[in-house]
């Protein structure tokens, strides 16, 4: 009994929420979009925007700093321009069933189909504020996009990672394709070697991705699942494949872009 009173004891001070609570609120009041951007050391597609680009394609961003250049599809037409592209599926062409180490850095080419990289969108999330947008079209070119207020990921983490680069969205403004992603939101990643979904089935296995899963039933959208059915272990592929569960459509998905611009 005096052990479990001292246990409880000790507990305390870490069970406590105080901490994490105040931290929030000063991180709001700190973060209002006045960054000091270099001009030569661009953090996002916005500025390509504001040098009066109008073509969509790449583009070379710092969201590291100036020692490390990040190619960026930049989508400079659509709707207003300025949106830095950081999931893009067209064709299958790019395996998208990787670890922890490719979601983390990236990978695909910013030309082709290819996933921009956590980290990336950590520290440009970490330093502007940014809404989200997610075009998808079907085989039968059925059309839509979705767009929520606000994206960013780890925002109350200190470092690198901490937290698995849990995905805070919020703000879903509406739309055809319904809301598929609120239901994943405060959800750390996964990829197969590192399961963090709190679901009893490795998710990222189960659905040939890597994604924000959830514990019930793992996903409401699944973009960086299967693309098709040819790739090794996408046969069944209602289960596996890029979807959008809101969305009310027969056909399967054929391209798929997430994107971010500062608010
Ligand atoms: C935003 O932050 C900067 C620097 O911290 C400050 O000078 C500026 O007044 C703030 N702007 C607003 C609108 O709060
Ligand atoms: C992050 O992921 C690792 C590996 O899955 C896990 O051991 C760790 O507990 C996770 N951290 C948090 C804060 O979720
Ligand atoms: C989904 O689409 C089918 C076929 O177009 C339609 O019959 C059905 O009512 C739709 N369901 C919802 C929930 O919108």
């Amino acid at each position: 009994m005096k052990i479990l009173l001292l246990l409880l004891l000790l507990w305390q001070p870490w069970s406590s929420s105080e901490a994490p609570q105040n931290y929030k609120k000063e991180r709001k009041s700190l973060f209002n979009n006045t960054v000091l951007e270099n001009p030569d050391y661009p953090l996002d597609c916005e500025v390509f925007q504001k040098r009066g680009h109008t073509t969509d394609g790449v583009y070379v961003i710092y969201p590291r700093g100036p020692n490390w250049p990040v190619p960026v599809y930049c989508d400079l037409s659509n709707d207003g321009g300025g949106w830095t592209v950081f999931q893009k599926r067209f064709d299958g062409s790019t395996d998208f069933y990787l670890d922890w180490h490719h979601y983390r850095d990236g990978f695909g080419q910013a030309d082709k189909e290819y996933w921009l990289g956590l980290e990336n969108l950590r520290l440009m999330t970490l330093k502007k504020k940014y809404k989200l947008r997610v075009d998808l079209i079907t085989f039968n070119n059925k059309k839509v996009s979705t767009e929520y207020a606000e994206f960013s990921l780890s925002p109350y983490a200190i470092n690198e990672g901490d937290d698995n680069y849990t995905l805070h969205v919020s703000g879903f403004q509406g739309g055809e394709a319904g809301d598929s992603l609120s239901n994943h939101n405060e959800q750390p990643f996964s990829t197969f070697d590192r399961d963090n979904d709190g679901h009893a089935q490795n998710c990222a296995e189960y659905t040939h991705g890597g994604f924000w899963y959830h514990s019930e039933g793992c996903f409401h959208a699944n973009l960086n699942g299967c693309y098709g059915s040819r790739q090794v272990g996408c046969k069944d592929i209602i289960e596996k494949g890029i979807s959008w569960q809101a969305w009310n459509i027969t056909s399967t998905i054929s391209f798929s872009q997430m994107k971010i611009k500062s608010t």
